[in-house]
């Protein structure tokens, strides 16, 4: 056994005991009522890092939450890592359906997870992934085995967007000056199946508003006649679909990238199981645009899904009404080379075109972010597969996720830089979602992987 992994295994416990302590922390972006509690997680990051053998810690003020940031030099002949992940977490509601409180983490045992898994808000995305970064660090600086350069960077502001990330970039492009980004953010196909995610979709998202009648209406007095926003929304976002599926936004699929037959065929050799894939989140079939695979919908094309819908009367018993107003929140995932700014105003303007001249129609933007690609013929690449494959003892397969980082496509314009991203949380961990957890398994996996990475990367730096 290496001394890193030694230390690694010495020190379990404690391991374990610090990412309980930090996932105890409720950092919800999204609510302002916790502003103190984002606040006090960048603390604790900053402690960690300090306790760690980071030196220049600082939490770094922006606009919105601070960037936690801390570097260890080693040598200037060495490559320099710049290690990103994000401290804050999503909201945990509904928290009725959480089995044990988001924010007292405890570890359970499951089928999937023998050894246990680490029950909490954050526990995989993202708290549970950076800090094996953070403990991957201890080790390798305990055990005099840190091979590169390394500077760590966790935002506080991921969950909502992001938003004052790019001009944070912008503004320390000689601090964050590196020659590779490291995310643990995303992650692996099976527990016994390693993957790097070489793609990430882009977003889109708007919020949309209905106004028919100035006011809410008696149903039977007006109901025939008057506009009903509720149904008229109804129409218009089911008109964003046509029979096979394919989103009607004029102009949507200009900019998409196809992937040739043998990008297709190479993806299709990454294993997926239709029936497992229904098993697992309990429905009888899947949706989805004619002509792809269910992997292929859910990675490199875009898509448009209703993420929330509301008006009228939706409290108990029954109220004869029509509403003045009808809302929705509509999400697009997108692909390369489709530019979020542009997709926004393409639906923007489709939206208000469809909608009958009996309503008004008010589309409002909220976040949105660049997809991206990560390359697969780079010595980074190379450096994180060798760490996989010794790791896991089998070969990593890429893989292009359905998620979004939008701050991926930042380092690539802002700060020059390319990103590997090798995650090990699985989808089975329920991020965002209520019982969000992450296997201890996974989390000692990377902890172990990690400083792999680092030694291969400067090797093949080197030659
Ligand atoms: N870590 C996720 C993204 C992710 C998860 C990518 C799993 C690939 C696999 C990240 O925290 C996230 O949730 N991103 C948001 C986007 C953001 C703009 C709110 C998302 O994808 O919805
Ligand atoms: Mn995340
Ligand atoms: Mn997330």
């Amino acid at each position: 056994m290496s001394d890193c992994n030694a230390y690694i295994d010495a020190n379990r416990d404690r391991f374990l005991e610090e990412l309980l302590a930090l996932l105890r922390i409720p950092s919800v972006s999204a609510d302002p009522a916790f502003a103190p509690d984002v606040l006090r997680c960048a603390e604790n990051v900053a402690a960690n890092l300090k306790a760690a053998g980071a030196e220049n810690v600082e939490i770094i003020e922006t606009e919105g939450y601070p960037v936690v940031y801390g570097d260890r030099h080693v040598s200037a002949d060495l490559p320099t890592v710049l290690v990103y992940g994000h401290y804050d977490v999503q909201p945990a509601d509904p928290l009725e359906l959480w089995d044990s409180p988001a924010f007292e983490p405890i570890i359970k045992k499951t089928e999937l997870h023998p050894e246990g898994a680490i029950f909490a808000r954050g526990a995989c995305d993202d708290k549970g992934q950076f800090f094996m970064h953070v403990k991957a660090f201890e080790a390798m600086v305990q055990s005099d085995a840190l091979a590169c350069n390394i500077k760590f960077m966790i935002e506080g502001e991921e969950e909502v967007g992001s938003a004052h990330l790019e001009s944070f970039l912008e503004k320390h492009k000689e601090k964050l000056a590196a020659d590779i980004v490291l995310v643990s953010d995303t992650g692996i196909i099976a527990k016994d199946i390693p993957s790097i995610t070489v793609g990430l979709r882009g977003l889109s998202y708007v919020e949309v508003e209905i106004t028919g009648p100035n006011r809410d209406l008696h149903s039977g007095l007006y109901g025939g006649a008057a506009p009903n926003p509720i149904n008229i929304l109804c129409e218009m976002i089911a008109s964003l679909k046509d029979e096979d599926q394919r989103i009607t936004v004029d102009g949507f699929y200009n900019d998409v990238v196809e992937l040739s037959d043998a990008e297709r065929a190479a993806m299709a050799k990454a294993p997926f199981s239709e029936e497992e894939y229904m098993k697992s989140i309990d429905i009888s079939g899947i949706e989805g645009e004619a002509g792809y695979s269910a992997p292929e919908r859910m990675s490199i094309r875009p898509t448009l899904d209703v993420n929330g819908m509301w008006g009228g009367y939706t409290g108990d018993g029954a109220k004869t009404v029509i509403a003045s107003k009808a809302m929705a929140k509509i999400s697009m995932r997108l692909v390369p080379n489709q530019d979020p700014d542009q997709i926004t105003e393409l639906f923007t303007r489709h939206f208000e075109a469809i909608a009958p001249p009996s309503v008004k129609v008010k589309v409002t933007p909220h976040h949105g972010g660049q997809p991206a690609v990560t390359p697969t013929d780079s010595i980074a690449y190379k450096a994180a597969s060798m760490a996989m494959e010794t790791s896991f003892g089998r070969t990593p397969i890429p893989f292009r996720g359905g998620g979004s980082i939008p701050i991926v496509a930042s380092f690539e314009n802002i700060l020059g830089l390319k990103t590997v991203l090798m995650g090990f949380g699985l989808d089975s961990d329920a991020i965002h979602s209520p019982n969000e957890h992450y296997g201890v398994f996974n989390y000692f996996k990377g902890i172990e992987t990690i400083p792999l990475f680092y030694k291969h990367y400067a090797n093949l730096s080197r030659s």
